[in-house]
């Protein structure tokens, strides 16, 4: 599997989002590519906020080897799964994709915990205390994901 969490910024929730994921992956033995990326450009470069790298530490993830890249369009081509955190991501995301193969990558990931509901995962930019939330959130998604394609 070799899956992109994507979010606004790629600097809160899709960094969280893939040292989650990492580390699940690693504990079942799974060789899974997994990155992330932001639909916007302005934190290209930067390492996590420093409110998610201690969130991560907080639960054993190290995330500090992280630097923020904008989301691009051949990241449709080279991924099995895109995994917004929120509907604006998903619509930008779509945005991008050129065939109805990858739109089909596309999805929001808290569906993964229930389906259909199209949740989002709340943007913690401006909220110290969102990120346990944020943490738990997508703790849940990603041991889900591994439920069903490990
Ligand atoms: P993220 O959070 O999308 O979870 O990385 C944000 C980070 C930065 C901004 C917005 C959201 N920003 O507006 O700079």
């Amino acid at each position: 599997m070799k899956i992109l969490m994507v979010c606004l910024g790629n600097i809160c929730r899709s960094p969280l989002a893939e040292g989650i994921m990492k580390a699940k992956a690693k504990t079942n033995g799974l060789e899974w590519e997994v990155d992330s990326a932001g639909t916007g450009s302005w934190h290209v470069g930067n390492l996590p906020d420093s409110r998610s790298i201690s969130k991560g530490l907080e639960y054993g993830i190290d995330i500090r080897d992280q630097r923020a890249r904008q989301l691009k369009s051949s990241d449709l081509e080279n991924y099995d799964l895109l995994l917004a955190m929120d509907t604006s991501n998903y619509n930008n995301i779509l945005k991008l994709a050129t065939s109805e193969e990858q739109k089909q990558k596309v999805r929001m990931i808290m569906n993964f915990v229930q389906p259909g509901w199209n949740q989002s995962v709340p943007d913690p930019y401006y909220d110290n205390d969102g990120f346990e939330q944020v943490y738990q959130m997508l703790d849940k998604a990603c041991e889900k994901i591994i439920l069903e394609y490990k």
